[in-house]
């Protein structure tokens, strides 16, 4: 059983709850992708679990760490400009860096931050499926699936869900948390995010798979003292504010 997380973001609180979780469902292995740091007020302390999972993709988040943010939200860029003041130069930065790729592939399974096709920077979005009558409608995820052999997982967007081929898109709730992967077509999951949900549910999100079929968990988690902890440094209280709300 594997485990896959993303867009942890910082948040501690999040991110430990669902290392408990993830040990009850004894997973043998955490992959991770993506945006450890960004948003939240404990990036150390989340570097330090990054560093044990099998793999770190490199997120939009960590790439504007190293480079510099372009073409994010003003609250986005003062949170990465505040982290950066908080990781740069620390040791755990310089080994959380040396454990990152861009995209990683084991067999039919690919896995990306964004997308396959521009892997820190692209959101695959539900409205990306579009109208049957529009003409564009295949071009943007078609373009990913070509990509891809058969199945990819994504985070990202931080909006758990599948799109499927044959342009069909499925929420965990409409199929009980549970997908089956389908054997004649690709197929992208999306595994939600662990810091900062995005979807009107405020616990964390992560996904566990045995090869075969995907499940969502969804964590609650003192989400008050991540608040808290937010609250207490120069990070936008917006940022605090939006955790309750899952949005
Ligand atoms: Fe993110």
């Amino acid at each position: 059983m594997l485990a896959i997380i993303s867009d942890i973001h910082g948040n501690l609180e999040a991110l430990t709850a669902v290392l408990d979780h993830i040990q009850s469902q004894k997973a043998t292995e955490i992959l991770c992708l993506g945006d450890v740091v960004g948003y939240g007020p404990d990036p150390l302390a989340c570097l330090e679990m990054a560093v044990t999972f099998s793999f770190n993709l490199c997120g939009n988040h960590e790439e504007g760490v190293i480079q510099k943010p372009i073409d994010f939200s003003r609250n986005a860029e003062i949170a990465i400009k505040w982290t950066k003041r908080q990781v740069e130069g620390t040791a755990i930065w310089s080994e959380f860096l040396n454990t990152l790729s861009l995209t990683e592939k084991r067999g039919n399974i690919l896995y990306a931050h964004g997308s396959p096709k521009l892997p820190t920077s692209e959101y695959l979005l539900p409205s990306d499926i579009g109208e049957p009558e529009s003409p564009t409608r295949p071009t943007k995820l078609k373009s990913n699936f070509d990509l891809m052999e058969e199945y990819c997982f994504v985070g990202h967007t931080h909006l758990p869900g599948v799109f499927l081929e044959s342009m069909k898109y499925i929420a965990p709730q409409d199929i009980n948390n549970h997908f089956v992967l389908p054997r004649n077509e690709k197929a992208i999951i999306n595994i939600g995010s662990v810091g900062q949900s995005r979807d009107h549910n405020p616990n964390a999100c992560y996904v566990t798979t045995d090869g075969h079929s995907v499940r969502w968990h969804r964590v609650p988690y003192d989400l008050g003292k991540t608040q808290m902890k937010i609250r207490g440094t120069a990070l936008p209280e917006f940022l605090a504010n939006r955790l309750a709300l899952g949005e």
